[in-house]
């Protein structure tokens, strides 16, 4: 089953899980600093930085320069090390990129993903800091120019998306899986969709639009 940060369909407890292994990532003292009011910034920062491996860390104050790897694209990006890479996307890339969407932000829903060295990622779940050295694709690097990619294409051939906050990701979702299989069946391309929710139900015309991009990748 492929799923953004391994997570099975309905496993709540699972979900649960990753959320509370993120926030122990980002901050695993911040518990603490809410007890003790004003430290939780701090002390996020503090294990953000110690689990992106930064030397400084104890000196660590506030916001880091890191550069990300965009779409083919280098990104210099300051930002405090508990910031999403969700967030970094939206608001501290330049030009920023807003079409990756924010709706849960806790990795419930699928509208952030995005594709990290391939594989399907929850922007919303990953810290920015981690992410140096990766390469990240976003729904803004499907298309060449004015020329939208098959799938693109095809979602819209297909009538795939009504309000559109989920169309992001399922193109992320679909894309890595066509890449891995242009073959890909239903049940693979349901499979590869697993973490992406549409609240409008247009589950049969993303299906129909993905298997007909395949058909078209295939050809090529
Ligand atoms: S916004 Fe990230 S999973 Fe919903
Ligand atoms: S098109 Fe509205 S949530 Fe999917």
């Amino acid at each position: 089953m492929t799923r953004p940060n391994d997570l099975e369909p309905g496993d709540d407890e699972a979900r649960a899980l990753t959320r509370r292994r993120f926030l122990q990532g980002a901050g695993e003292v911040a518990a603490g600093g809410v007890l003790a009011g004003g430290l939780v910034g701090r002390s996020t920062a503090h294990a953000a930085g110690a689990a992106a491996g930064f030397e400084d860390v104890e000196t660590l104050s506030g916001e880091v320069d890191i550069e990300l790897m965009v779409n083919g694209a280098k990104q210099k990006v300051h930002v405090e090390p508990r910031t999403t890479l969700l967030n970094a996307l939206r608001n501290h890339c330049s030009p920023t990129l807003t079409g990756t969407k924010l709706v849960c932000d806790r990795g419930n829903c699928g509208a952030c993903t995005v594709l990290v060295d391939g594989s399907q990622r929850y922007a919303c779940l990953q810290l920015a800091v981690d992410l140096r050295g990766k390469e990240i694709r976003t729904v803004e690097g499907l298309a060449t120019g004015e020329e939208l990619s098959p799938l693109q294409d095809e979602f819209c051939k297909h009538d795939a998306l009504m309000c559109g906050f989920c169309t992001p990701g399922f193109l992320m979702s679909i894309t890595a899986a066509l890449e891995k299989n242009p073959s890909a069946d239903l049940a693979e391309i349901k499979s590869a969709c697993a973490g992406n929710v549409c609240r409008c139900g247009t589950y049969p015309h993303i299906f129909e639009a993905a298997l007909a991009a395949g058909l078209r990748t295939k050809g090529r």
